[in-house]
């Protein structure tokens, strides 16, 4: 059977302009409309007109996964979408995926169900072809992490070369054996991160040796045993990328328990910019990331979607700063 997805191809289109022209063609340009309309008529798509209507039923309610609600990361980027979505009239609920791929599959049920208008994802770890196909049938975009090629809308920062300035600015201050506790390696943040780091050693002809990469999960936990690893070598790194602030808090109580010092003995750099880091000891230099902005642009793009408005562009990229504390110093070895 012929899918709305088939025509969005033939149209060169996205499945929610095809949507808006079978819904809406007056906010659809002309040019944009007679291709979907030729695209469709060539095909012979039978548009469900049942499931439409259904989908029409507001609840006024969207909904937000997060990843991990324990990681304070999120509280700001849930701010941003809050604030657009109630000046818009709509309630925020929230789901935590708890860091497990079935659950943050099975909020998409709420949706189903008809008890929530659209999705804000903030994490995106299901099957891609899971997550494209229910972005044809509801309002779903993606923030913070993101499907590489996807068409789905997306707000995020550009995590390869963030990365790399938070490596770069390591290598800046004279260290040359510089570690990295990675994001988990199945996420996308933590490959990209991690490509970031390695990105910026070779810029500088520094060797990535094996045990200069220990993957973490994102917690301080591991952020904790990882640097414990480094330490536990005979030469450690003298100064350690951790990809994002969590990991970064553990990284420096491993340091102290072992009767060392940050910046002094090992540097350590972060990525997040959460709250917490301004009043950690030391304070933390971190990459930060425009976590509210992320979250008004999410919703404005989402408020679109559910108005079925046209979308110019798919991907939003917005730029984060680093913030230089206390937690890095110049190598003197
Ligand atoms: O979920 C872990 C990470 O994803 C956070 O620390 C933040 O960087 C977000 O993008």
């Amino acid at each position: 059977m012929v899918s709305i997805k088939d025509v969005a191809q033939k149209a060169n289109v996205s499945t929610a302009t095809v949507s808006r022209v079978i819904s809406k063609p007056e906010a659809v340009k002309e040019e944009t409309s007679k291709k979907v309309l030729k695209a469709i008529q060539e095909l012979n798509y039978q548009p469900n007109v049942l499931a439409r209507q259904l989908r029409r039923l507001e609840t006024k309610t969207i909904l937000v996964i997060v990843p991990d609600i324990t990681n304070t990361f999120f509280s700001k980027v849930l701010r941003g979408i809050e604030s657009v979505a109630v000046s818009n009239g709509y309630k925020v609920i929230l789901g935590d995926a708890g860091n497990d791929v079935e659950r943050e599959e099975e909020y998409l049920n709420v949706l189903r169900q008809k008890q929530a208008d659209g999705i804000v994802m903030l994490t995106a770890r299901m099957e891609t072809g899971v997550i494209e196909k229910f972005s044809v049938d509801y309002p779903l975009v993606l923030a913070c992490e993101y499907i590489e090629g996807s068409t789905i809308p997306t707000v995020s920062i550009d995590n390869v070369s963030s990365a790399r300035k938070a490596t770069e600015y390591l290598i800046a201050l004279g260290h040359e054996k510089i570690g990295t506790i990675t994001g988990p390696l199945n996420v996308v943040l933590g490959k990209d991160r991690l490509k970031g780091y390695t990105q910026a050693m070779a810029r500088h002809n520094l060797s990535v040796e094996p045990f200069l990469v220990q993957e973490g999960t994102f917690t301080f936990d591991s952020g904790y045993n990882m640097m414990m690893k480094f330490l536990a070598l005979s030469n450690p790194p003298t100064a350690v990328f951790a990809a994002n602030d969590e990991m970064a808090f553990g990284a420096v109580k491993a340091v102290k328990s072992r009767g060392l010092r940050v910046p002094e003995d090992v540097s350590v750099i972060g990525f997040d910019d959460i709250e917490f880091s301004a009043i950690f000891e030391p304070p933390l230099t971190t990459i930060s990331q425009p976590t509210f902005e992320i979250g008004t642009k999410a919703m404005e793009l989402l408020l679109k979607l559910m108005n079925e408005d046209e979308i110019t562009r798919n991907q939003y990229i917005l730029e984060d700063s680093l913030i230089e504390r206390d937690s890095c110093t110049r190598n003197n070895a």
